[in-house]
């Protein structure tokens, strides 16, 4: 069985400053020193974005006899070398990350839903909060994982200047269909209307909330006038990859992920259940790669990394901490399977305090516990049946092609 980081597990102790595969610190020596003034010079001395040098999308023209690429050449943004050539490799860590997903490989329709389906047919199978839990998770993930592909192939795709990186992002964002897909897969193995669930962020505001919160960030990226180079716009860069990996993949997502796989603890919606446990792996996975490709801007362009970049970053996580508790009480308004909005409050500030230290910012909740301890169990697939073994068998992609 693959590595993968688990998001809860190592909460217990503080985050170690590196990734242990990536190269480079999670925190700079010298980032306590930086200073608007600092950021300020950057700015003065920074070329406008649209010059001679400008950055490189992989798609200018072939230069033929050029010098071959150098490892030294290589930068995660605003590099000016050929990006077609996947080596030689800078970021070891994110081809690992690359070749840990495709092995993590999984589809939704490998996942048997009959006792799903069973269970909500039965008209005293759920209770009426139980079953508003499931819709507006469902409502909120089926569109959330659209806007994070969306999010990645027209924002941020373009801006990240590294073939290793892109190769990642590529995998990602084909996982971000496989989880629109399960959901899709979910919400017509019920037979839910569709039009109620895929509508609920436009319907229903606890849904709609997160999806607004997140949307500006992008729209900046995804302007075709908007080019990285500058500090204001690399730090536009930053602030939006804080924005969906920390904040959107790691703290929106994970109110639902453990309603959901509560469920599965008491043997109910089992099948919903394991297809939100191998996507909460793979977002795991995208969270952290995220990090490392932030801490790695950072790393090579400390002045973004200002006192008042920070103490923003940190009002954006505490913001979104506050939108986070808000959906777990609109999707739970009464305590259900041994849970309530109280144990969410600490159970999200224990995350963002988890998600502060891994992007180098300071813990803003003093002692907050993880009132969840069986998270960090759930996510162990090791526990599971081997779903990789059985898979080679029962696998039908092959079994679409035909040379008739
Ligand atoms: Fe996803
Ligand atoms: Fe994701």
């Amino acid at each position: 069985m693959l590595n993968w980081d688990d998001p809860t597990a190592a909460s217990a102790t503080p985050a170690p400053k590196a990734e242990p595969v990536a190269p480079v610190p999670a925190t700079l020596p010298e980032e306590a020193a930086v200073t608007n003034e600092d950021f300020a010079a950057a700015a003065a001395t920074s070329p406008a974005p649209a010059n001679t040098t400008a950055v490189n999308t992989g798609l200018e023209q072939i230069e033929m006899g050029a010098d071959r690429i150098r490892v030294d050449d290589k930068r995660m943004i605003n590099c000016h070398s050929d990006l077609n050539q996947l080596v030689p490799f800078k970021y070891d860590w994110a081809w690992q990350k690359y070749l840990d997903a495709c092995a993590n490989h999984w589809m939704p329709q490998e996942v048997n839903m009959t006792a799903d389906i069973a269970l909500w047919k039965d008209p005293n199978g759920l209770t009426d909060d139980e079953r508003l839990m499931i819709k507006r998770n469902l409502g909120f993930f089926s569109t959330a994982d659209s806007l994070v592909a969306n999010n990645l192939v027209l924002a941020v795709y373009k801006h990240i200047t590294n073939p290793e990186c892109r190769q990642y992002l590529l995998r990602q964002a084909f996982e971000e269909a496989i989880h629109t897909h399960a959901y899709q897969y979910v919400i017509e193995s019920l037979g839910l209307d569709e039009g109620e669930i895929f509508n609920m962020y436009r319907e229903v505001p606890a849904v709609a909330k997160k999806a607004e919160w997140a949307l500006p960030f992008t729209q900046h990226l995804a302007d075709p006038n908007f080019q990285t180079g500058t500090p204001e716009n690399d730090q536009k860069l930053l602030r939006e990859l804080i924005a969906f990996y920390v904040v959107f993949e790691g703290i929106f997502f994970y109110v639902g992920f453990t309603q959901i796989l509560s469920m599965g603890r008491r043997n109910k919606m089992v099948g919903a259940a394991e297809q939100f446990q191998y996507i909460l792996r793979d977002e795991s996975m995208h969270m952290n790669f995220g990090i490392d490709v932030i801490n790695q801007i950072k790393h090579e362009n400390p002045h973004l990394w200002t006192s008042e970049f920070k103490q923003e970053m940190i009002d954006l996580i505490k913001d979104a901490v506050e939108l986070e508790i808000q959906y777990a009480r609109d999707t739970m308004p009464r305590g259900i399977l041994g849970m309530n909005a109280g144990m969410f409050e600490e159970y999200l500030q224990y995350i963002a305090n988890r998600r502060c230290s891994q992007v180098g910012l300071p813990e803003q909740y003093l002692g907050a516990k993880n009132p969840f301890p069986w998270m960090s169990e759930v996510l162990d697939l090791k526990k599971e049946k081997n779903f990789f073994e059985t898979r080679v068998t029962e696998y039908q992609t092959g079994g679409a092609l035909s040379w008739d």
